[in-house]
């Protein structure tokens, strides 16, 4: 029995009887009980505009917030809080990177180093600055493993400007080699931006250790509400950039024509900001600690090694990427079924109570390089269960029979 499955309402839930089988940790986690109470708590005891308001309770949410920034700060291995910006989702965040950073500091000419495997949330906002600027994209292809070989990782060169990475691939499950890329691009006097969407529930994130300029996550892969994210930035850099978004809260003083802007990390939060987010991101943290990295990472290992080899015995099923567990490899699975599509293959799963995606995962130009359109994807937490990797298994063996197919 795992122990923190009881922590997890939705995850006792069944249908028709059967238990719900959650393998779509990659799209969303589900939240404990912790978290939803301590939201449930803020906005039955302590809601207010913060930062705006002199009384206590006003004064007690913006504590609450900035307690919470903390708490982001201390995770994370920030220098300073000033340095944790709140969003709304790590895409918001890379955005803000490229519209603030990118917009004003990459030019003609340059190039901007990316993995084809990024998420599009990694990858427009990329093609919008090069676009705009007269820059040029310049793709790093992973090999058959999903590792980045080093003819790929010496496209960094003296014309990168910027390096957009993903910690680990949302499709390949790849843990890429971020220091290694930090040290080229840092070599080259490129800044590194770095997307830990998919890395941060499952391994630690030392900003400072791995020396990215920006990193962007979102709160509700890693146990937290949606609606609430991150950007971290080094304070030189943030303070060089213009506001993203304008508007209340952001400013030191307005006249009719112009107007100064507050310090960090205000400077970038326009607008009322969602203090419930920040509260049950905080809360998230506070039960992934106890839970601990270590224990994360043996259980998601030994389920990750489970379903590839009960996988790999089914005939009929590629699994794209590395096909064995390992140090550079996260839960992530991405696989077909011989003549079925996705779609089918998610929906007949789903009859055994089974959640995967099914689709091109936000990542069109990894598909076209991988020559689909699109793939299932099973994607684990530390909550799964061997037992929950058994029903998965089943219910795929099951598909190709389903539709008439040879087994
Ligand atoms: C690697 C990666 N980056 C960015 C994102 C975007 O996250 P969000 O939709 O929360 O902004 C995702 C979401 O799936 C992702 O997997």
């Amino acid at each position: 029995m795992n122990p923190y499955l009881n922590d997890f309402p939705v995850l006792g839930e069944k249908r028709d009887g059967k238990r719900l089988v959650y393998l779509d940790n990659a799209a969303t986690t589900q939240k404990p009980l912790s978290v939803i109470q301590a939201v449930d708590e803020y906005y039955r005891r302590s809601n207010a505009n913060p930062h705006r308001g002199l009384y206590e309770l006003s004064i007690r949410a913006t504590k609450m917030y900035e307690d919470a920034r903390e708490s982001v700060r201390a995770f994370i291995n920030a220098g300073k809080a000033c340095e944790v910006l709140f969003t709304r989702n790590a895409s918001e965040s890379l955005n803000l990177v490229a519209y603030s950073y990118g917009m004003n500091f990459i030019h003609e000419g340059d190039e901007i180093a990316l993995p084809v495997s990024e998420h599009h949330s990694n990858l427009l906002p990329w093609q919008m600055v090069a676009k705009a600027k007269g820059a040029k994209l310049v793709y790093l292809y992973p090999d058959s493993c999903g590792r980045l070989p080093e003819r790929e990782l010496n496209k960094i060169g003296p014309k990168t400007a910027l390096v957009a990475v993903a910690h680990v691939s949302n499709v390949l499950g790849t843990v890429y080699p971020v220091q290694e890329i930090v040290r080229r691009a840092h070599a080259v006097g490129a800044v590194v931006v770095l997307d830990c969407a998919q890395s941060i529930p499952h391994y630690p994130v030392d900003v400072k250790k791995l020396d990215v300029d920006f990193a962007a996550f979102s709160g509700h892969k890693m146990l937290a509400p949606m609606g609430i994210g991150v950007l971290y930035g080094k304070e030189e850099l943030l303070n060089q950039m213009p506001p993203f978004l304008t508007g209340g809260e952001m400013i030191e003083y307005v006249s009719e024509q112009n107007a100064t802007f507050a310090p960090l990390p205000q400077k970038f939060e326009a607008g009322t900001q969602n203090v419930g987010g920040a509260v049950g991101l905080s809360a998230a943290i506070d039960y992934m600690k106890k839970v601990g990295y270590d224990t994360i990472i043996k259980t998601e290992e030994d389920l990750l090694a489970y379903a590839l080899d009960g996988m790999a015995k089914i005939p009929h099923v590629t699994v794209y990427g590395d096909t064995k567990a390992g140090e550079q490899r996260c839960g992530v699975i991405s696989f077909n079924v011989d003549g079925v599509h996705p779609h089918d293959v998610s929906s007949i799963l789903d009859s055994d109570g089974v959640a995967i995606r099914a689709g091109h995962h936000c990542a069109q130009p990894l598909m076209k390089y991988l020559g689909v359109n699109a793939t299932c994807r099973a994607s684990l937490y530390f909550y799964n269960t061997r037992e929950d990797i058994d029903v998965f298994l089943a219910s795929l063996k099951k598909v190709r029979g389903w539709l008439g197919l040879g087994t």
